[in-house]
């Protein structure tokens, strides 16, 4: 069997392995420790004094082998902060009036592409299938095949896809088409990122010929392992720590980065609104937000961290009692099985991003809860999972009142109606877990390389 090569910008190091992350670090985490192979990408840090070309550092865990490389800092300025995060990030969340480029940011992005891609040839022996992943590496693939890879190359897309009228925004656009033409096998989400990219392809001229093999393989979780890291967290020493702190009152929660597509700035209005129009749920829950912050070095990313600091303060100024505070706001990560352990003991998962690829947290509440008594899910239509999580209480939080709507109804929800809408979700969960994810991509990568290369001949 081939050795899958996974290339991500970001690598969950097996020193990080507890510590809170993305939907990528936890997907592909999982995926990987099943098959093992590499994990190949950034370290995270950033070096002052490099210069040019640079080894990878190779360390092995389980049976992964983790290959990094460091950024310098004009890199990291320009790829990550500049072109990853002010450019393809807000574009592809539709967010086009956060997107902020200059040509050295556009440049420095296909610069570190290269030295990726460069360095990655001395870690293969020839018997591996590559697997690369998010906005960060899109040209990754092709200039791959410059270095004379041959191997079967795939590209899988974590953030949504938007359609044509956004791409065009995006400068070059056409260069990053075709680049992603150059895959073996390009995999999204969901039928609209698949169905928006094959429309961008129309308006290419000339077009890419033959069309490339694109698909949806909506990323999974491993539902045993977090319902079982759940039960450990729900008993830990954190999660008693909680339910004390609690009293009795019903926990609503949130747990995203502090990013903007997450819609937290509705999510707190809508909180306050519920405050305000069902006075009966007052001193009754609590709203706890984890939300770590995130890409702090950008100016987007402070913006939003201020201006939630202020909602979350108005909050609690306006309600709270002087033995109850109805918001719980965190700017910090947990451990995982902790995190886990406090979607267990929530009555509400309030997951309403304004765009979302997937939003893995929306199903692992799911997987959390107990099945004698399980909490309710009000999630947004726009993150991907509500394509296969519909029997939450899907809401959109464009219309801050129906997110208000989404909480109450979560909040008197009895538990018949609670047991039937988790048991659709599960079996949904069940159906399209971590393993399928990985084999379902991995099965047609080979297929398409296969076809690729009969096609050549
Ligand atoms: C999202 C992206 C990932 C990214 C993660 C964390 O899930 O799709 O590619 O790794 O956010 O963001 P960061 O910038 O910290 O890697």
């Amino acid at each position: 069997m081939s050795r899958l090569v996974t290339i991500s910008n970001r690598v969950a190091l097996p020193s990080q392995l507890q510590a809170a992350q993305g939907g990528l670090a936890v997907g592909l985490r999982a995926a990987l420790e099943e098959s093992g192979g590499i994990w190949y990408g950034w370290d995270g840090g950033v070096d002052e004094r490099i210069t040019g070309p640079r080894a990878p550092r190779v360390q092995t865990h389980n049976s992964v082998r983790y290959a990094t490389l460091r950024l310098s800092r004009t890199e990291y300025d320009r790829y990550y902060l500049g072109f990853a995060n002010r450019v393809l990030w807000p574009l592809f969340h539709y967010r086009m009036s956060f997107v902020h480029c200059r040509n050295p940011l556009l440049e420095g992005y296909w610069e570190v592409n290269r030295l990726f891609a460069e360095h990655l040839p001395s870690l293969l022996d020839g018997d591996e299938i590559i697997w690369v992943h998010d906005y960060h590496f899109i040209p990754c693939g092709e200039l791959l095949r410059e270095q004379g890879v041959t191997a079967p190359i795939g590209f899988f897309l974590h953030t949504p896809f938007p359609p044509w009228d956004i791409i065009r925004a995006l400068p070059d656009h056409s260069r990053f088409l075709r680049a992603l033409c150059r895959y073996d096998l390009i995999g999204f989400q969901t039928t609209i990122d698949r169905d928006n990219f094959l429309d961008c392809l129309r308006h290419l001229d000339p077009q890419p010929t033959p069309l490339p093999r694109a698909e949806v393989f909506p990323i999974g979780i491993d539902v045993d392992q977090v319902a079982n890291a759940a039960r450990r967290g729900f008993n830990s020493q954190q999660g008693r720590r909680l339910e004390q702190s609690l009293r009795d009152r019903r926990l609503i929660i949130g747990v995203d980065r502090l990013d903007y597509s997450k819609g937290l700035r509705n999510r707190f209005e809508a909180y306050e609104s519920l405050l305000e129009q069902h006075s009966e749920h007052r001193s009754d829950i609590v709203f706890l937000q984890i939300a770590p912050v995130s890409r702090g070095d950008v100016p987007e990313y402070e913006e939003i961290r201020q201006h939630l600091e202020y909602m979350a303060g108005h909050i609690n100024g306006r309600f709270a009692e002087y033995d109850w505070v109805p918001l719980r706001y965190l700017n910090r990560g947990f451990h995982r099985t902790n995190v886990l352990g406090f979607l267990a003991r929530s009555h509400v998962g309030l997951v309403t991003p304004m765009r979302d690829g997937m939003n893995l947290v929306a199903k692992e509440f799911v997987a959390a809860q107990n099945p004698e008594n399980p909490g309710a899910l009000v999630l947004s239509l726009h993150a991907g999972a509500a394509q296969e999580l519909d029997s939450a209480l899907l809401v959109n939080p464009y219309n801050v009142d129906d997110v208000v709507d989404g909480l109450h109804r979560a909040l008197t929800m009895p538990l018949a109606e609670r047991h039937e809408r988790w048991q659709a979700m599960m079996a949904s969960l069940r159906r399209n877990d971590i393993h399928r994810w990985r084999t379902d991509f991995v099965d047609a990568l080979h297929d398409a390389h296969r076809a690729r290369v009969a096609g050549a001949l």
